[in-house]
């Protein structure tokens, strides 16, 4: 076994938590701590769950009612990696002002940036598309949720059908806001997105030149992402059954013919007992494929929370253990076992 390697996540939301639940399951990763800036039920949640938690030096009084371990400059001391959970745009300053001084690795997520003057890197992660460029690098952004989900369905595409594929037009409906976010409510509206940056985002591993056009709106929603995607050929376009058997043996990609619902996945989810009621994957809803002339439609819905879980895994087998893709595959998959729920997920929406 490799040695053991001391991870500090920062940040104890949506993302941070999942990620130091799924490390309690690896040898090899000892979580040092959790980073909290608020001092709420959270705290208290974290510390019952055995974590240590750390909070700005300059916020120590305000945490005096809780059983703290100390700062979170102190604890970066300690540690050999860490990973940024913060709010959007906190992570750049996080880079600046913690972690480049003290010379310390760091994951990013997907709410920071890989362009323009506050990039957090020049590597934004999806483990399908770029795996080996991460090994040895010190700052990396593990892509959002739905620049990962795109990424899943976009690449085997390409691998199968090359040079026959015109344009990719993506329309994708986000969701308003996660499930335990109970805090934020749900406005009765469509909202639009200007200029989204998931197109562009997808395009820094799928090359800047490729014919991938990206639309979003958001919608009342806390269940899930759904991409409505149009696929070009220059030819007659595959049929439906083509296109479905090359996500046969994909990593993180369900192939459901009976989902009525995203909400159904995620009870599906839930009944199975999977882990903060999350797949962790893309699940293509297969009835709704279709082919028409030169045009393959395609719907697949984005577990928003889960999916970027095992990719930050896949990361920290390349920044911490500089291993090789199968390796960290194999490493990754014995911890989260995808592809069992995969398989259950399948079988449950199985065609009638
Ligand atoms: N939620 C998703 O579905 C999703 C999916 C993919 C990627 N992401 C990305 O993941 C990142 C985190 O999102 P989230 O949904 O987990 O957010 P979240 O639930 O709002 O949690 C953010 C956490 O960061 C902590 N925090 C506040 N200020 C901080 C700082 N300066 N440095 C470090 N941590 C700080 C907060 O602490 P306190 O609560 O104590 O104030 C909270 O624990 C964002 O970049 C987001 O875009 C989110």
């Amino acid at each position: 076994m490799a040695s053991v390697k001391k991870v500090f996540v920062n940040g104890y939301g949506s993302i941070g938590s999942r990620i130091t639940a799924f490390l309690k399951d690896d040898p090899e990763i000892t979580v040092v701590g959790v980073g909290k800036y608020s001092p709420d039920e959270k705290v208290e949640t974290a510390i019952s769950r055995g974590l240590n938690v750390y909070v700005p030096e300059k916020k120590l009084g305000e945490f005096s009612n809780y059983k703290i371990s100390g700062t979170i400059e102190s604890v970066l001391d300690e540690c050999d990696l860490v990973v940024d959970a913060a709010p959007g745009g906190h992570g750049y300053k996080n880079k600046k002002n913690l972690y480049e001084p003290k010379n310390l690795p760091a994951i990013y997520q997907g709410g920071e940036s890989t362009m323009g003057s506050e990039a957090v890197s020049d590597l934004l992660f999806n483990s399908r598309a770029n795996y080996g460029l991460a090994i040895g690098k010190k700052h990396v952004m593990q892509g959002s949720c739905n620049v990962t989900g795109m990424g899943r369905i976009l690449e085997p595409l390409r691998d199968k059908f090359g040079d026959r594929l015109v344009r990719f037009d993506v329309t994708l409906v986000r969701r308003w806001a996660d499930i335990e976010q109970t805090e934020k409510k749900l406005t009765d509206t469509i909202e639009m997105t200007e200029s989204p940056h998931h197109g562009d985002d997808v395009k820094l591993y799928f090359g800047k030149d490729a014919p991938l056009y990206v639309r979003a709106i958001k919608v009342p929603t806390r269940q899930m992402h759904l991409h409505i995607m149009d696929i070009r050929f220059k030819d007659v376009a595959p049929k439906p059954s083509e296109i479905h058997d090359i996500y046969r043996d994909e990593f993180g990609v369900a192939t459901l013919w009976t989902a009525k619902s995203t909400k159904a996945i995620r009870d599906c989810a839930q009944n199975m007992g999977f882990n903060f009621v999350d797949t962790n994957m893309i699940h293509i809803h297969a009835n709704m494929t279709t082919s028409i002339g030169d045009t393959v439609q395609m719907m697949y819905s984005d577990d928003q929370t889960g999916i970027v879980i095992p990719e930050n895994h896949m990361l920290m087998q390349a920044m911490l253990f500089g291993r090789s893709y199968e390796e960290a595959f194999a490493h990754t998959e014995s911890i989260f076992h995808m592809n069992e729920k995969k398989q259950k997920l399948e079988e449950f929406f199985a065609k009638k």
